[in-house]
């Protein structure tokens, strides 16, 4: 399995340039798409699922062209949009049944089987029988993640898999995933949660502004913020000064004054110290201090 995105473009009717020059090399396991609001993650995702066209570029999956292949690719393929939303009479169990048929499973027992085993997989089975529009907001999140799941896709694609999760439902949902994509599954899973990438994604791409701001393995991005984080003890005076000059990701009042973390190419007229960057400081500084024009 591979997807291959080529010089891809997204200009929206109004005006908005939604994506700006898209490449990227997608290959089996979980990838990891990161950025900020607005920064063209989900206008991504649509035109992957053949949901969307391009403005230009082209999406190859294992060579052939997306566009012009769109029943090859929606057969193997598990959608969980960022909106998903329903309003459904149907009970649990009846609503994930649809989207087997939906997903051409045809043998009633094979679907049955399927939907008894998602249902445990996220952890609605106690529920099934409850009207499917009456589950709570994680619930029903986790029903758009089971309907994506339902008939075993090659290619998962999931818009914010885990808003409205709680941490444990996040870290069993991470783990669910992990497991999928242990066999010869590509999973592209967008999200602004930096902790969702780090724990999980190996290869992972930085989204800003429609631009691939950073593509690569999480440890790569890391590496290359390297040199880029200072730490730097200050003044309570000299301490409003820094916020306005710097980027700063975190600070601590001390005895007399106060240590503070800030982002950027260089700290200047300050004892600043560079330390080692975690994954949100580097995220920080992709978005911040790369691409600007
Ligand atoms: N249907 C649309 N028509 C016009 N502009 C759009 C449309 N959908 C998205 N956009 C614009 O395209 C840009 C990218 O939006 P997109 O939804 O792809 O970002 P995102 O990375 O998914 O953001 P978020 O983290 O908020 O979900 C934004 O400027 C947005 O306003
Ligand atoms: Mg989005």
């Amino acid at each position: 399995m591979n997807i291959s995105i080529q010089e891809l473009n997204k200009i929206y009717s109004g005006g908005n340039q939604a994506l700006k020059d898209v490449n990227l090399e997608i290959r089996e396991g979980m990838f990891g798409l990161l950025g900020p609001n607005g920064a063209g993650k989900s206008s991504l995702m649509r035109i992957l699922v053949t949901l969307m066209k391009p403005s230009s570029g082209q999406i190859l999956v294992n060579g052939k062209n997306a566009a012009s292949n769109r029943g090859y690719v929606r057969a193997m393929l598990g959608y969980l949009p960022q909106d998903f939303s329903f309003f459904s009479n149907l009970k649990t169990y009846e609503f994930l049944d649809y989207a087997a048929r939906l997903a051409g499973m045809k043998s009633r027992r094979e679907r049955s089987r399927a939907v008894d085993h998602m249902l445990e997989e996220v952890g609605l089975f106690d529920v099934r029988s409850r009207k499917a529009g009456k589950l709570s907001g994680g619930m029903k999140r986790r029903l758009g993640i089971a309907q994506a799941l339902i008939n075993d896709p090659k290619i998962v694609i999931v818009d914010e898999p885990t808003t409205g999760l709680d941490p444990e439902e996040r870290i069993r949902f991470r783990n669910l995933l992990a497991r999928i994509s242990s066999q010869d599954v590509i999973i592209i899973l967008s999200t602004h949660i930096v902790a969702d990438i780090s724990g999980t994604c190996e290869h992972m791409a930085l989204l800003n502004r429609g631009q691939v701001a950073f593509t690569g393995a999480p440890e790569e991005l890391l590496r290359q913020a390297q040199g880029h984080v200072w730490s730097i003890y200050v003044s309570e005076k000299e301490y409003v000064e820094v916020n306005q000059k710097y980027q700063v990701v975190a600070s601590v009042m001390m005895k007399d004054g106060w240590k503070v973390t800030v982002v950027g190419d260089e700290v200047k007229g300050y004892d600043a110290e560079a330390i080692t960057p975690n994954l949100e400081h580097a995220y920080v500084y992709f978005v911040e201090h790369t691409l600007k024009q």
